[in-house]
């Protein structure tokens, strides 16, 4: 179901993403080489016991898969999405995606980062920074008549251009009430085609690209996505709303 906000509404999501935003904040300046990915998912739980918001991941149900048993995604090098927490060491050299999703007063933000620790290559960066590009340049097409298949194309054309592999296998979402909501939120499509965008709606845009290949593959957890050529990924996402007051995005990042 598409469910269309009030201001009221979208006041609560902004309310949501700026706890979003601050935990991305407290991973990113805290993230030490010897640390693991357990350590940064108490970090998102920390804040989030403090915020008055309830994790929109904790507990997440997807066919095929135990309940989601954590705070954040954390998805290192050759995982592109949706790795779980665990004692895995970070490492210099590490390219880390943190995923974070909170509701407030029953509204969800949703938005995902990648950083390198300590001294990554330069493809490495480039990655990083052509995956962030993508979803800014997709965010500035967000308005009232826009169609998804214009952004998701805009998407596609950086990656191709970009000789990296776009992942079409997963695609962001509408939100609002729930965190996955209607419509799909494709990262490729035909300009002027796909779902028309209305003031009221939001939705997350999360590109991922990869070194390699765009193919996917799924571990015996039924979460951790993996590229299946072992190249490294990238995923930014950021949740975007189409008030009446303008198009916002209500996780916008502090760093
Ligand atoms: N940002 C991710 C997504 O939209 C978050 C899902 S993780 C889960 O798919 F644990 F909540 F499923
Ligand atoms: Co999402």
């Amino acid at each position: 179901m598409i469910t269309y906000k009030t201001t009221e509404d979208f006041q609560k999501m902004r309310n949501a993403g700026k706890v979003v935003s601050n935990i991305h904040y407290e991973i990113y300046k805290n993230t030490k080489e010897g640390m693991t990915l357990k350590d940064l998912d108490d970090i998102a739980k920390n804040i989030i016991e403090k915020s008055n918001v309830v994790s929109s991941f904790f507990g997440y149900q997807q066919p095929g898969a135990k309940d989601y048993p954590a705070y954040i995604c954390a998805s290192p090098n050759d995982v592109i999405v949706h790795g779980i927490p665990n004692s895995k060491i970070i490492e210099e050299g590490d390219v880390l995606s943190i995923d974070v999703g909170v509701s407030y007063s029953g509204y969800h933000a949703d938005a995902a980062f990648t950083f390198g620790v300590g001294k990554i290559s330069q493809e490495e960066q480039d990655l990083i920074d052509t995956t962030k590009f993508a979803l800014q340049e997709a965010i500035k097409l967000v308005k009232d008549g826009q169609k998804l298949g214009t952004i998701g194309n805009k998407i596609d054309k950086i990656a191709t251009r970009n000789n990296l592999g776009n992942v079409k296998n997963y695609v962001g979402h509408g939100i609002g009430l729930e965190m996955h909501e209607e419509p799909q939120v494709p990262h490729f499509g035909k300009k002027n085609r796909g779902f028309e965008l209305k003031t009221g709606m939001a939705i997350c845009i999360e590109p991922m690209f990869n070194l390699g290949s765009e193919e996917t593959k799924v571990d015996e957890d039924g979460w951790t996505v993996r590229t299946v050529d072992g190249c490294k990924s990238a995923h930014f996402e950021h949740t975007v709303g189409l008030t009446e007051e303008g198009v916002y995005v209500f996780t916008e990042n502090l760093f």
